[in-house]
This record gives structure tokens, sequence and C-alpha cells, in this order.
């Protein structure tokens, strides 16, 4: 794959057009790209996270050991909006992509605004998704 993960995820949400990259791909990619803050989820509630980037801990706090098998209930709190973080569940059960904006918390407590964009994992053979990529930014708001 010779093309960004930035650039696709990009393009993806443009054109809709998600659904052939694998989780061989995306762990590659997760790989490749360590600076950026990513995490790769399983395909069913309530998504538990299987591996983070370097990125990920450093804008949420926790290690990869602390967050791995453990749910996105890990750096929610009082001020994120319920609402969101479920169309965001909603959108994955159905194998869709989805975008969000969320108040999450850091490890020390303090509260971000992440910018959250998910595209499902497929294998060559299946049309249901594997897993799940999320690409996460920190944003102000
Ligand atoms: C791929 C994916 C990524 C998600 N990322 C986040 C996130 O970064 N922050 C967040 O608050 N919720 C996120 N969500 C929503 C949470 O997974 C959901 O609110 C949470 O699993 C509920 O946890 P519980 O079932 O343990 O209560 C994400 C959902 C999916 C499907």
């Amino acid at each position: 794959m010779n093309i960004s993960l930035y650039l696709y995820i990009q393009v993806n949400f443009e054109t809709s057009l998600a659904g052939d990259l694998s989780y061989e791909d995306a762990c590659e990619l997760m790989q490749r790209n360590q600076h950026l803050s990513l995490a790769i989820t399983e395909c069913e509630m309530p998504f538990l996270i299987r591996k983070v980037t370097h990125g990920w801990t450093e804008m949420c706090g926790y290690s990869q050991e602390a967050a791995v098998g453990r749910s996105f209930r890990l750096i929610q709190g009082a001020q994120t909006d319920s609402v969101q973080a479920e169309y965001l569940c909603q959108q994955a059960a159905q194998g869709l992509t989805a975008e969000a904006y969320i108040q999450n918390y850091h490890q020390s407590g303090r509260v971000f605004c992440n910018h959250i964009r998910i595209i499902p994992l497929r294998s060559a053979s299946s049309e249901k998704a594997t897993h799940f990529l999320g690409y996460f930014e920190e944003v102000d708001g």
C-alpha cells in the first residue's frame, strides 16, 4: 500500500468507498504510523480495543497494556455525549463508517475534544467487517 493512512481515511470519508482495508493492512499501517492516534477494535459491542498506537497512548494517557481488552468507556466521563458514542456503535454494528466529536478524558482527568473517524476492516473473503479502525485527533472545542 503506497498511500498514506491519512489520505486513505480522507478519501474514504469523502467518497464513502470504505471497505477494502484488511486487518493485516491496518496493522501494518499502524506500525508505520505510530505517531498518529489510531486504534483497532473488535467488530461487535462493546468494541473492545485490540491495539493502539503510541500516538493514542500519548493522547489518552493510557498504556497499550492498560487499553487492550477494554472498551472506550475507559476514556469517557460526565461530559461525554452518550448519544454521539451510541451513534458510533450503531454505525459500526451495521458495518458502516462514522465520524463524531466527543469529549473524552485523558488519564490525568483533562477533558479534550476527540474528533473520531471509524472505518470497517474486511477480509477479502467476507463482506462482513472483521474489526474497526479508529482514527482520532484532538481538536479545539
Ligand atoms: C471503532 C469505534 C471507536 C470508538 N471510539 C471512541 C472514542 O474514541 N471515544 C469514545 O468516547 N467512544 C468511542 N466509541 C464508542 C464506545 O465504543 C462506546 O461508547 C463504548 O463502547 C461503550 O462502552 P461500554 O459498552 O463498555 O459501556 C467508539 C466506538 C467504535 C465502534
